[in-house]
């Protein structure tokens, strides 16, 4: 079975970094680059983020390009445990526009309109598998956070990397936008070649695809 096509998206500072030590993340980028996001979900068949980037965001992940799509990208979470709140903005709109948890445990009583499904997260291919099988996913938007984008990168599996950075710097103790990967080597590390770089507004759009 082919696989559905992975690209992660990452919005940063010069330095890698995703949001504060505190969490802030709104806006690192500028309204333009954020722009460019939103078409980027437009085409896709699925947006991809782990329960800490819910959590600490409460995005809605929904394309909002003007004028709006005829069919809005699946929604998908990374959450062992369930934890994805009722209240959460991506829970309270899962009747207009689908929402789809992995979780690795017996899902609790389901949230409405929410479909948990009970696939170990970390199991990252078999995720992609579930999505291309039960909802004809092709192609997924991986926006986040780190801990998320390293394990798609651990496995091999991001085919392309759309990476908008702003021209600040958040330190070390900024959050990573990619996690640990767990290199024994340099030989070891991910590569890609890079397909294109372009300002847009004040940052910087680098794309790239595998090597
Ligand atoms: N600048 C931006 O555009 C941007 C975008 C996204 C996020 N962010 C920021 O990034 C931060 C969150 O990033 P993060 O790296 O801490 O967390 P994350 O990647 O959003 O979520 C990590 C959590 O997801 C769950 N998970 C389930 N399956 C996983 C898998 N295969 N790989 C990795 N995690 C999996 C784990 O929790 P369980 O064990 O509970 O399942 C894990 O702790 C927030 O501060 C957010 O604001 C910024």
């Amino acid at each position: 079975m082919i696989r559905p096509r992975v690209t992660l998206k990452l919005a940063t500072s010069l330095d890698g970094r995703i949001a504060t030590a505190s969490g802030e993340s709104k806006w690192i980028t500028s309204a333009e680059a954020r722009a460019e996001g939103h078409k980027l979900r437009s085409q896709h068949d699925a947006v991809l983020v782990g329960i800490a980037t819910v959590l600490a965001d409460d995005p809605l992940l929904t394309d909002r390009t003007d004028p709006p799509p005829p069919k809005q990208p699946l929604r998908v979470v990374l959450d062992s445990s369930f934890r994805l709140p009722p209240t959460s903005r991506l829970a309270q709109t899962a009747q207009a526009h689908p929402v789809v948890v992995f979780g690795a445990m017996t899902p609790p009583p389901p949230l409405p309109h929410v479909r948990s499904v009970e696939l170990d997260p970390a199991r990252v291919e078999a995720v992609l598998d579930y999505l291309k099988q039960a909802h004809a996913v092709a192609s997924v938007l991986i926006e986040g956070g780190g801990r998320v984008a390293a394990s798609f990168l651990r496995a091999g599996l991001v085919d392309r990397i759309e990476w908008f950075r702003a021209s600040i710097v958040l330190g070390a103790e900024g959050a990573p936008g990619i996690g640990a990967l767990l290199l024994q080597a340099l030989q070891d590390a991910p590569r890609f070649e890079r397909l294109a770089v372009r300002p847009i507004g004040p940052d910087l759009w680098e794309s790239y695809g595998k090597a």
